[in-house]
Order: structure tokens, then sequence, then C-alpha cells
């Protein structure tokens, strides 16, 4: 997956934002409740999560991604958006994720994949 996204995450957003549609469609239609917790399986650039942290000022975000590449351009945005107390990314495997050790929880309101259930292996 690093392959893959080693120079894609330069171009990711601006370019996706074409033909990756609904996502924001998708956000919208979460309403975790308030306090509630939201997990993105294979955040990708955490484009879609602080959308969601925006949108949800009272929910807590979590992420993550197989990519390390992906989880850098990620890292940098949620850093820059001052959105970092309630957004946390994580490197893990979708087909060995650990929530209690990788987050501490295992509980979440709302779980979503964004264009990533296709690239996950059973
Ligand atoms: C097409 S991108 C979508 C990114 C983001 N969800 C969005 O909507 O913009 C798919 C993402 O899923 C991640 N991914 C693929 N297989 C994964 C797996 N087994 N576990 C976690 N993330 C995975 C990729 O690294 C990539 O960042």
């Amino acid at each position: 997956m690093d392959r893959l996204y080693r120079f894609q995450r330069h171009i990711y957003d601006p370019t996706r934002k074409y033909y990756l549609l609904g996502r924001d469609r998708l956000i919208e239609g979460l309403a975790p409740p308030p306090g509630g917790a939201v997990l993105e399986i294979g955040c990708g650039t955490a484009r879609n999560l602080l959308w969601a942290a925006r949108l949800y000022p009272e929910a807590v975000c979590y992420g993550i991604d197989v990519s390390r590449e992906m989880l850098v351009t990620a890292s940098r945005r949620v850093e820059r958006s001052g959105l970092a107390r309630r957004v946390e990314l994580a490197w893990a495997d979708a087909t060995t994720f650990d929530p209690g050790a990788t987050f501490g929880r295992s509980d979440f309101s709302r779980i979503f994949f964004s264009y990533s259930l296709s690239m996950i292996p059973d």
C-alpha cells in the first residue's frame, strides 16, 4: 500500500475530489450522539475525519490506515487543523485491528469505510 501511496498522497485530495463522490453525504449522515466516537477504517489523508470533527464538535474521531505514507500526510493535516485533541490516528491493518490495544477503547458510536472496503481482504 505504501508503494501505491508514496507519491499519490501528495496529489490525493485535489484529484480524488472529482470522482470519490458521496463522501460528504456519508459524513453528514453519521450524526453521532453528543460525546460519541467515530472511527474510519482506511482513513487515508484524514480528509473525512477532519470533516467529521468540524461537523460534530462534540465527537472524538479515530482513524486507522495500513499505509504509513498516507498517515504522514494525515498526521500533518490533523496537526495543521488544530483538531489534534479530537482526532487520533494510528497505523493498523483492518484485518487484524484490535481497537482496545490501538486506541484503548472497544466501542464506537459510528464506524465507516469510505472507498477502502474493496481494498481490504476478507
Ligand atoms: C482509496 S483510499 C480512501 C481514503 C479515504 N477513506 C477517503 O475516502 O479519501 C483507501 C485507503 O484504505 C487504506 N487501506 C487499504 N487496505 C487497508 C487495510 N487492510 N487496513 C487499513 N487500511 C487500509 C489505504 O491505505 C488507503 O489509505
